[in-house]
């Protein structure tokens, strides 16, 4: 599977923890799109696409969930809940995400600009795609 969790090394002090995600160093891909997902309701799953070309890095800042990754052949499951675990998501990767925490902070850093014509939402045409 073209997608995996990485570690992104943190500089801890007495006063708190630090992690620096750079382009290319920890970040395998120019970041051009940086967002978040918060409030989110353990009842509430999300995702259910896939893209066609975006590769993205998800962390779980605060509180914890749980992303189920499908690259059409073999489904993963990974637990995220710390600030210094990302998951690497490929392309053409169908993805879905929850068990959202109350206080669950997802951030995540994008490849591309936000584009919907990159969007597979349809698990079939996401099945076909793969199977090329
Ligand atoms: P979506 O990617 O479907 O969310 P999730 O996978 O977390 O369920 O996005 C939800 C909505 O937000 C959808 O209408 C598209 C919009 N959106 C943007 O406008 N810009 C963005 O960068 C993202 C990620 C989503």
């Amino acid at each position: 599977m073209n997608s995996d969790l990485v570690f992104l090394e943190g500089i801890r002090d007495e006063r708190g923890l630090l992690v620096a995600l750079e382009s290319h160093k920890n970040i395998p891909f120019d970041v051009k799109r940086v967002y978040y997902l918060t409030d989110l309701k353990s009842l509430e799953p999300r995702g259910f696409h896939a893209h066609k070309n975006l590769k993205q890095l998800a962390v779980c800042l605060r509180g914890s969930c749980r992303f189920i990754l499908d690259n059409g052949f073999e489904k993963k499951t990974y637990n995220l809940e710390n600030p210094t675990t990302g998951l690497l998501i490929g392309s053409l990767v169908w993805r879905e995400m929850d068990q959202f925490s109350d206080d669950c902070l997802i951030l995540v850093l994008a490849s591309e600009l936000y584009d919907e014509n990159d969007y597979i939402r349809d698990y079939e045409i996401f099945k076909k795609e793969v199977s090329k």
